[in-house]
């Protein structure tokens, strides 16, 4: 459901649309690109957050990025936009590998990946000539976690998507720029029961983002002293750096 639009008049205000703009990440972004003047469309599915957000906002958006009809209906509502940020996501984690959990896996994967298929196919078609698509991953991706069965597999689906998405959307000159983050204090993170080495907050990591973009990155991984040193372990023997993810985890 689209609550709220307002008129842009300028040609230099960028149209911004944000998945996922209730909480964390997404919330910081919202702020960020609303601060310097852009006209940023937020989505989420929780309305009291939203309704915080609707004086800031170009528009809100309520719908459920799982919902193919939902997606359908909200974009056809949509006129152009400059940006499309796909950053709306969930983390669940798989505690007994044995007793697989194949309900948390679909959910996961669902939310995390199945749904940028829905919002590519709808909304993808409102992104101009010369625009952009940011696909919000994670550095989860550059090594195997345990637990992260779920997490994982659909980030790393979402990594091949962008890359693939930036092949072809080259000849329409829209730029696809891919996201790592490492940890980022938010909701979502609030859950780990673990150690998050390097933990940067929403806003910081909201910074690192809309820097990347402007300079029109393929790619925007950070902190990098956690992300280098990830790609790092990754080059390692499987029995060194299994030791370490597993120590690091318990
Ligand atoms: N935090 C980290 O350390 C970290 C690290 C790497 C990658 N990431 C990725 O960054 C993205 C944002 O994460 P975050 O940490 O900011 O999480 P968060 O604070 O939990 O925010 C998640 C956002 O996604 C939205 N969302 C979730 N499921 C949705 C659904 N089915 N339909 C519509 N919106 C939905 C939520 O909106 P509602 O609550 O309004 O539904 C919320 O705004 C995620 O893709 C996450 O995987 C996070």
């Amino acid at each position: 459901m689209i609550e709220k639009q307002k008129n842009y008049d300028s040609k230099q205000v960028k149209q911004v649309l944000i998945t996922g703009a209730t909480s964390g990440i997404g919330n910081a972004l919202f702020k960020q690109f609303s601060a310097q003047g852009d006209a940023v469309i937020a989505c989420g599915r929780n309305q009291t957050e939203l309704d915080k957000l609707s004086h800031l906002a170009a528009q809100t958006c309520r719908f459920d990025i799982t919902d193919k009809q939902q997606v359908k209906d909200i974009a056809e509502q949509i006129q152009t936009l400059d940006m499309l940020i796909l950053n709306a996501g969930n983390c669940r984690y798989i505690d007994d590998a044995k007793q697989f959990d194949g309900e948390l896996f679909n959910d996961v994967i669902n939310t995390n990946l199945v749904s940028v298929g829905w919002l590519l196919q709808y909304l993808l078609p409102k992104v101009k000539k010369g625009g952009q698509v940011v696909i919000v991953s994670s550095s989860a991706t550059l090594m195997p976690f345990p637990r992260s069965e779920a997490y994982g597999a659909s980030k790393a689906g979402l990594d091949y998507l962008a890359n693939s998405l930036r092949l072809d959307l080259k000849k329409e000159n829209i730029a696809v720029t891919l996201v790592h983050p490492g940890f980022i204090k938010t909701p979502l993170t609030d859950k780990n029961d673990f150690n998050m080495p390097f933990l940067l907050t929403s806003d910081e990591a909201a910074s690192r983002i809309i820097d990347a973009v402007k300079k029109g990155k393929k790619y925007a991984h950070f902190p990098k002293r956690l992300t280098l040193l990830l790609k790092l372990f990754s080059y390692l023997p499987d029995c060194i750096w299994q030791k370490i993810v597993i120590k690091e985890q318990h």
